[in-house]
């Protein structure tokens, strides 16, 4: 069973899905913490993935209350189809939900992507990864770090190197947009240069100081001539507007989430990258397009090692000088992997349960 309910979860789980078909029953739970279309349906579309068989509908709250009340409704669904293992995903609410949810009822539970830190414990998937990794009986490791990770922290014997999935969905789908198939427009005129940017993280959004900076930030790349096309996050949104803060500025396009297939193409057309979010780090790496991060630290750092991601976390008004002077040297290292980390996911999962 797995159990899904954030963006990047869904992502992870459509190589999942494909990879788990005939090699066993595979039962989707969907919990509901993100439920708008743009965040959640326009993923199971494209990627093709099967409807969830089950689906919670808890939404948004305080992490607390969000938390809890997905643990209750995943209890129910495990008590009532008593899976052999729970496969969790990355590091969410959700994530750590059904970790517990499952321990708690003795079921055994795999954690995808474990091992990942940024040792900042005031970001809530902190928590939530060092939590679920220290309750999850098999631990799948993306990279070489994180397998470190897990062994400085005792885990080793319960860890598999396994490579990253979403290498694999992202190279199939750059494939697949290379070939012509649901090859994308993006909103902003063709053939003009543009900076891609997602904020969503709370250390970014839910300060109005902090929000501003880095807005301040954005607009000294649209400066340079590059058009800011920012895809807002609900949270995004949510907080600007609560603190009175205008998202349009000269210079941008501010256009609502995209879907994955539109994610990549826009990322394959784009002059550089600027994020907080784990997962476009990396897929501009491996799309090699130059990234800056506004946060003080990754957990893929590899990223950075390599001189393609700038971590701009104390000094946000800086984005446009530092994407601008990245080095971005060639390289053939791939440390996320060979886009086969799926298979080895189900051969692991079935080998220990
Ligand atoms: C969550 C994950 C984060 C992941 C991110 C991807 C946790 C702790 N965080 O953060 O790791 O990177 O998902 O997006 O689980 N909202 C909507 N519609 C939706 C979903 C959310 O409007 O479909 C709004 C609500 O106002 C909500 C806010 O966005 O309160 C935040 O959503 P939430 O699920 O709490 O966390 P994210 O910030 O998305």
């Amino acid at each position: 069973m797995s159990v899904v309910g954030a963006r990047p979860q869904f992502v992870k789980l459509a190589p999942m899905a494909r990879a788990f078909a005939g090699r066993c029953d595979h039962v989707v739970v969907h919990t509901g913490q993100h439920y708008d279309s743009s965040m959640s349906d326009v993923f199971f579309d494209e990627l093709e993935i099967p409807r969830p068989d089950e689906q919670l509908d808890i939404g948004s709250a305080p992490h607390g209350a969000q938390t809890g009340r997905m643990l209750e409704a995943v209890e129910g669904v495990l008590d009532r189809r008593r899976p052999d293992v729970v496969l969790v995903y990355g590091d969410t609410n959700s994530t750590l939900a059904a970790t517990v949810a499952a321990v708690k009822l003795g079921i055994p539970v795999a954690h995808l992507e474990a091992g990942l830190r940024s040792f900042d414990r005031a970001m809530p998937e902190e928590h939530n990864r060092v939590m679920t990794d220290h309750a999850a009986d098999l631990l799948l490791a993306p990279t070489e770090i994180a397998l470190r990770h897990l062994r400085d922290e005792g885990l080793g014997r319960r860890s598999v190197l396994v490579g990253d999935v979403m290498t694999d969905v992202l190279l199939a789908v750059r494939d697949r947009l290379a070939a012509g198939r649901g090859a994308r427009l993006g909103p902003v005129e063709p053939g003009s240069p543009y900076v891609l940017a997602t904020l969503h993280r709370p250390s970014n959004t839910d300060d109005p100081r902090r929000l501003g900076e880095v807005l301040d930030g954005l607009t000294a790349v649209a400066e340079q001539g590059r058009t800011v096309l920012l895809l807002a996050h609900p949270r995004l949104r949510a907080r600007a507007s609560s603190w009175g803060i205008d998202l349009e500025r000269p210079g941008f396009v501010v256009v609502p989430p995209v879907g994955y297939l539109d994610l990549v193409g826009l990322l394959g057309g784009a002059d550089g990258v600027v994020t907080d979010s784990g997962g476009l780090q990396k897929e501009a790496f491996l799309l090699r397009r130059p990234c800056v991060t506004v946060r003080a630290d990754t957990e893929w750092v590899e990223t950075v090692e390599l001189g393609w991601n700038e971590l701009v976390g104390d000094r946000p008004l800086d984005i446009a000088s530092r994407l601008s002077a990245l080095p971005c040297p060639e390289t053939s290292a791939a440390p996320y992997g060979d886009g086969h980390a799926a298979d080895r996911v189900v051969d692991a999962v079935l080998a220990r349960f």
